[in-house]
């Protein structure tokens, strides 16, 4: 790699784990004696759902979908698509959604109406992240490990056209990325 880059940490790894931790506990209260599916949705929320799912002290079934509206771009073009499917029925399973991050909440509305169109017993949505700042649809959270100011964010899972996914934290870009 020819360019030099240094993220700036905004969140620590152990910040990161505390809060994880925490939501994998209430989680497992809140399903006790449930059959849970988790749906991780890709490519952002790969890290952080693995972290979650190794603190849920539950038996459940993972799946995954595939959705894009950024591209390679740091604003959303406004249409989600969807790139990989579940490969099972959701029908009367308790879903949980697990998403790196809600900003204007476009990719969660979408996805909370296509899969409550599949009669799932339940459908909940745990976030790492939140920018309020930028909400445009209306979200329900239900398990929120940060909310975030208004910061273009990478890290843990997050990208800037493809790239800093692999570092252990959430960083923001320094100028002359
Ligand atoms: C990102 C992120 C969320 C979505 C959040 O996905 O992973 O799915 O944007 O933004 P929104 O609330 O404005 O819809 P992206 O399209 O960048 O794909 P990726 O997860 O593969 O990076």
């Amino acid at each position: 790699m020819n360019d030099i880059y240094t993220p700036e940490v905004y969140i620590s790894e152990e910040e990161i784990a505390r809060r994880v931790l925490s939501l994998a506990t209430s989680i497992t209260k809140d399903y006790a004696n449930s059959e849970l599916v988790v749906i991780c949705v890709l490519k952002g929320a790969f890290i952080f759902c693995s972290d979650l799912i190794k603190k849920i002290q539950l038996p459940l079934q993972l799946e995954f979908l595939a959705v894009s509206s950024y591209g390679d771009s740091q604003v959303s073009s406004g249409r989600v698509r969807l790139e990989m499917d579940l490969t099972c029925s959701i029908e009367g399973k308790h879903v949980l959604l697990v998403e790196d991050i809600v900003d204007s909440g476009l990719t969660v509305n979408y996805l909370k109406t296509l899969l409550l169109a599949r009669h799932p017993a339940s459908l909940k949505l745990a976030t790492l992240l939140y920018k309020p700042s930028n909400l445009k649809y209306d979200v329900q959270i239900d398990y929120l490990a940060f909310e975030i100011e208004d910061k273009f964010v990478i890290g843990y899972g997050l990208d800037y056209a493809g790239r800093y996914r692999e570092l252990p934290f959430i960083g923001i870009l320094n100028a002359g990325h």
